[in-house]
């Protein structure tokens, strides 16, 4: 890209912020070299070649879209509050060589970094912070690269979700992303993780990686959930599946009557489709929605939610589920229980293969959501609801490890701390012991002053490695 088109793009997100300001005012705040954390801000522009382009891409709290900025890619509201720490400068960059420097300049001048791609963390890590720290937001970094003869599909870390089916949907039919974390395709192909093929990565010293260079470890280490703790993504390739043109419904409707026939599905109830439509229908539109829209951010609502996950490896028995439902009617209607089959393809994967050891036999995830959650009394009544709601559920779900989903991260678990006992705690829930203890001896190779860190993530610990 050059750089007037860059300019130009940059340019359009700062109005697409959804508020006015005069021009003669865009231009003052665009004047980063005001307010302070001077010492990063001359940091990152003394290295950079074009000094009037670099520092429109830096906001410190002095500019007047630091904060919008700030806003816009936090998906789940709860944060959303001037009590939430926030960062000491924001980093857009449009480009690698910015995410360098910012990585340089930060460890100089003793900040903390935290990189946000598509702002959906459910405790804000990604943007938050008790200690001083940089963000860097990749929403200038969305591109999406597909590669229709070889299935595969290269994208940076900015491009949301949606983007990602679209711009697929738009070279092809046939060919669809597997994964999605967990995704509507999971018990066929698997999770996102298992979809991952190859990556462009910095390290804690500014190396440019990729796969080959980086060596199986790291990039073992990478694929489950905690990508943050060992560096900053500039690019996943993925590989992507082989599906039918449209979802037909010929081998639906005897699958229905063998397994399902208390539910009467008929013909006139199923409508076959696209992939794409599949996934607009699934998102809530109706499969007729233009698919543009899955690249509008906007028309996604955010959620206020505290989010809890388990997984269920044997049948809850009906009197459970009595129980479960009993309690879900005290609840004032802010509680959502969304249940996901795994199983399938899920379980032909070991425990081991990436760092995500759900994979084998496992049943159901919940999810439980209450809609806000600060300290008014309503909020800390649904608080108390759902802690005796994850207590109620103790029998049903997994135990030795009671496990949980890294991805619905949730600090109540426990948080990083010097103790290999105590942070193997939450270690063991999301990723199981033994995935766990080679996560932490990676870690300890790769960045062992525990610059990539955040309150849940791999750990440097005292303990001889050879213990671990
Ligand atoms: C409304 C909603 C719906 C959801 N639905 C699903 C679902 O259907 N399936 C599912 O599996 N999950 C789902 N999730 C959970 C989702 O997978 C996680 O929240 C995930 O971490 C979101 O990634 P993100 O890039 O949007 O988040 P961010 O907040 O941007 O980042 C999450 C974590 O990744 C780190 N990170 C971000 N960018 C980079 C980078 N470039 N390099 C290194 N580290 C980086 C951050 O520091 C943070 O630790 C949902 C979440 C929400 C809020
Ligand atoms: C630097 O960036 C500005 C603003 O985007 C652009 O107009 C100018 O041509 C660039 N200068 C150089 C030397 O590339
Ligand atoms: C597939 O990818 C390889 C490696 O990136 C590339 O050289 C090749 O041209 C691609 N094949 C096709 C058919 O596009
Ligand atoms: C994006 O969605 C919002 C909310 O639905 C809507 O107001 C806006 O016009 C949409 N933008 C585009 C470019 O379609
Ligand atoms: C993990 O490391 C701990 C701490 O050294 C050790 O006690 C434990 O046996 C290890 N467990 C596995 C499964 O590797």
């Amino acid at each position: 890209m050059k750089m007037s088109q860059l300019s130009t793009s940059v340019f359009l997100l700062l109005l697409t912020l959804s508020f006015s300001v005069s021009l003669a005012s865009l231009s003052s705040i665009l004047d980063v070299t005001l307010g302070s954390f001077q010492d990063i801000v001359d940091c990152i522009l003394s290295k950079s070649d074009n000094v009037t382009f670099t520092s429109q891409l830096i906001f410190t709290p002095a500019n007047a879209f630091f904060l919008p900025i700030w806003e816009f890619r936090i998906m789940d509201t709860r944060s959303l509050r001037p009590s939430t720490p926030k960062p000491s400068v924001i980093v857009t960059p449009v480009e690698e060589t910015l995410v360098q420097t910012t990585l340089l300049c930060a460890k100089k001048h003793g900040y903390e970094l935290r990189m946000r791609s598509g702002g959906h963390d459910f405790e804000g890590v990604s943007y938050s912070a008790y200690v001083p720290f940089v963000m860097i937001d990749f929403m200038n970094m969305g591109a999406i690269d597909v590669d229709v003869a070889n299935s595969t599909a290269w994208v940076q870390p900015g491009a949301a979700l949606g983007a990602v089916y679209y711009a697929i949907s738009q070279k092809t039919d046939t060919l669809y992303l597997g994964g999605a974390g967990y995704g509507n395709l999971l018990r066929k192909y698997g999770t996102a993780g298992d979809h991952v093929v190859d990556v462009r990565f910095i390290d804690v010293n500014g190396n440019i990686l990729d796969r080959q260079s980086m060596g199986e470890d790291l990039f073992w280490a990478i694929r489950g959930g905690s990508v943050s703790s060992f560096g900053i993504v500039l690019a996943w390739k993925i590989s992507l599946v082989v599906v039918p043109e449209k979802r037909t419904i010929d081998t639906l409707l005897p699958l229905m009557d063998e397994k399902f026939l208390e539910l009467g599905v008929t013909v006139n109830i199923c409508e076959e489709m696209t992939s794409i439509q599949s996934t607009l229908v699934s998102w809530g539109f109706p499969s007729s929605t233009p698919p543009e829209i899955l690249t509008n951010r906007s028309a996604f609502a955010k959620v206020n939610s505290k989010v809890k996950s388990d997984y269920v490896r044997q049948p809850i028995p009906i009197s459970g589920i009595r129980q479960i439902w009993k309690k879900l009617l005290q609840n004032d209607n802010s509680a959502l229980v969304v249940t996901n089959a795994f199983g399938g393809r899920m379980a032909e994967y070991s425990e081991t293969e990436i760092p995500y050891p759900i994979e084998l036999g496992c049943l159901q995830g919940c999810i439980f959501y209450d809609q806000a959650y600060d300290t008014t009394p309503i909020s800390l009544r649904r608080r108390a609801w759902l802690l005796s709601f994850d207590d109620l559920l103790t029998p049903y779900v997994s135990s030795n490890p009671r496990e949980a989903y890294i991805n619905y991260i949730d600090v109540d678990l426990g948080v990083a701390n010097d103790f290999f006992e105590q942070a193997s705690v939450w270690g063991d829930r999301y990723w199981k012991r033994e995935n766990f203890n080679k996560s932490v001896r990676i870690k300890a190779k790769v960045d062992p002053e525990n610059f990539f860190s955040h309150p849940q993530s791999i750990l440097v610990f005292s303990t001889s490695l050879s213990d671990i």
